[in-house]
């Protein structure tokens, strides 16, 4: 029976090409980023008590209260009003990149624009491409206010930035700091309010929110306080559905349901990364 066999020959086809098919488009692969391991909507679609509120993706209002500013996250809905509809992919991606908008405003904290200049040129343009298609939501959103001096950029214009290198580990850095901003909050400040890369994965900074006050863990090999002891099915099981080794629920603001949508690769070179970090104490 050729014809069936031929048939059945087309669906495993299909079925081998449809990742790499949803890899290449930019509107899929920036909807994989956006929805998921960057998780753009922990911050900026708002929440209640029962999580996202329905039909609110992305629109915004998520206040960040904190002693050096009063954060509010804008809506990055298509709406041409409230959002960004009037945008140009260039600008947004310029937004995300380097932290300044369309009229020359730069965008504060705690957006961590000092990661998002490491994404790569490809994956920026396919977030851009993916925001323009995500319904327009009519929602006006306050003005963030800022009690610290805001730097008039983040560096130098980013000219180009190419994908990571293919193998594990590089691609493990790029997911968990510039895409993802594992690191970001995995990282302890130094006393002039920077990230302190000289103890990547350390942990120690406090999150407060409804949730009371959740600590960042240290994610470095530490046998004790660390990963180290950690299988890389428990590490995943954290970051995906929020359950620790011990069994523990974590708490958020880790975007563990963003996490859950990261396909197996991807999450697979995350665990190798962290695994090659230098031990922290
Ligand atoms: C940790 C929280 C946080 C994360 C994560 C975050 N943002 Fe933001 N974002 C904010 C806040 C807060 C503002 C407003 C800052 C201000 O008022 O200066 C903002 C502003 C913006 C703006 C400017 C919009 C405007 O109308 O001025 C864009 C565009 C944007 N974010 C896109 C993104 C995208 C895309 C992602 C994911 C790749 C992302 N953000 C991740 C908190 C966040
Ligand atoms: C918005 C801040 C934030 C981001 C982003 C974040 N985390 Fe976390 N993470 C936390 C906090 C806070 C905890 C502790 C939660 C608790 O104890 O209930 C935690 C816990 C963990 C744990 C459990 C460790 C333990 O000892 O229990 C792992 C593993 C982890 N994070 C890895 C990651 C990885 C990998 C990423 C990126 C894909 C990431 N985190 C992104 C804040 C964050």
């Amino acid at each position: 029976m050729p014809s069936v066999r031929r048939a059945v020959l087309a669906a495993v086809l299909s079925l081998l090409i449809l990742p790499a098919v949803a890899q290449t488009d930019p509107v899929a692969r920036g909807r994989y980023l956006v929805e998921g391991i960057a998780g753009c909507g922990n911050c900026h679609t708002p929440k209640g008590p029962q999580g996202d509120l329905p039909g609110m993706n992305l629109a915004g209002g998520t206040v960040f209260d904190e002693q050096p500013f009063r954060a509010i996250a804008s809506n990055i809905t298509s709406d041409p009003e409230t959002g960004i509809g009037r945008w140009t992919d260039a600008q947004i991606a310029r937004a995300i990149r380097e932290g300044i908008r369309p009229d020359g405003r730069i965008i504060g904290p705690p957006m961590p624009i000092e990661l998002y200049r490491g994404i790569s040129d490809a994956d920026l343009a396919a977030m851009a491409a993916y925001l323009r298609t995500v319904p327009a939501v009519r929602n006006a959103v306050p003005a963030s206010e800022y009690r610290i001096p805001l730097p008039p950029n983040y560096g130098p214009p980013v000219a180009t930035v190419p994908r990571p290198a293919d193998d594990p580990v590089s691609r493990g850095r790029y997911l968990a700091g510039p895409i993802g901003h594992c690191i970001d909050c995995h990282t302890p400040m130094t006393q002039d309010g920077h990230r302190d890369w000289s103890r990547t994965g350390q942990g120690g900074q406090p999150f407060t929110g409804p949730w009371g006050t959740s600590v960042a863990r240290n994610i470095t090999p530490d046998r004790e306080r660390g990963l180290g002891g950690w299988t890389d099915a428990q590490i995943v099981r954290a970051v995906t559905a929020g359950v620790a080794a011990d069994g523990r629920q974590l708490f958020p603001p880790m975007g563990y349901g963003y996490y859950a949508r990261v396909d197996a690769r991807d999450l697979a070179d995350i665990v190798a990364y962290l695994r090659s970090l230098p031990v922290q104490p």
